[in-house]
């Protein structure tokens, strides 16, 4: 799958499961000039997703899919996109994992933004688990996605100082704000070197 960094954006979607602070913020993104991508599509699990609402705001698609079947779900998602030429994805608090062949279809053009400083605490409950073990830094990772779970090709990350009295609330309040600055810069370098 080609992709083209002329004139011409990078038809892109966004798959969210929650509240959709960086999907906001990648919408905005993708409006400058100079951005390389066009959000044609918002793809949740969730059907609660507060996220959704963004779709509607910003006259952009949504579409739910019921991840129970995951085979179905991705093979729907696949010729959906498919119809819509998009080659790009960004997850962006899309809390489910993808299949191996869901991934295949998109070598290097799915990434996650994911909130510590990767290969250090993959998975769930990061900032929990930064503070239980008395870390002094944190912080986010944009990276392209593969079969493994938060393992991928590191794009950029940011760190970020804990402070004395921070719990995980605070914390991720700190460190969504630096990925917001995160995912665009990312997106850029990644999509400039293609
Ligand atoms: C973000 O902090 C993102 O890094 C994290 O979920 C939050 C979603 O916030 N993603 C993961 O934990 C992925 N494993 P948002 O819905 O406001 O963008």
């Amino acid at each position: 799958m080609a992709i083209s960094t002329g004139t011409k954006k990078i038809k892109t979607a966004v798959f969210i499961s929650g509240t959709g602070s960086n999907l906001e913020n990648l919408i905005k993104f993708s409006k400058l000039v100079k951005s390389p991508i066009s959000i044609e599509q918002i793809i949740s699990d969730n059907p609660k997703a507060k996220g959704l609402k963004f779709g509607k705001y910003f006259k952009i698609k949504t579409a739910v899919y019921n991840f129970r079947n995951i085979n179905k779900a991705e093979k729907e998602i696949l010729s959906d996109l498919r119809k819509k030429k998009i080659n790009f994805i960004c997850l962006a608090g899309f809390m489910k994992i993808l299949s191996k062949k869901f991934i295949q279809n998109f070598r290097g053009k799915i990434i996650n933004i994911h909130p510590s400083l990767l290969p250090k605490y993959k998975g769930l409950n990061t900032h929990q688990r930064v503070i239980k073990n008395k870390e002094n830094f944190s912080g986010c990772t944009v990276h392209i996605v593969n079969s493994k779970l938060d393992a991928g090709k590191i794009i950029l990350k940011k760190k970020v100082k804990i402070s004395k009295k921070e719990n995980s609330k605070s914390l991720a309040r700190k460190i969504l704000i630096q990925e917001h600055k995160l995912y665009p810069r990312a997106i850029k370098k990644l999509l400039s070197s293609l």
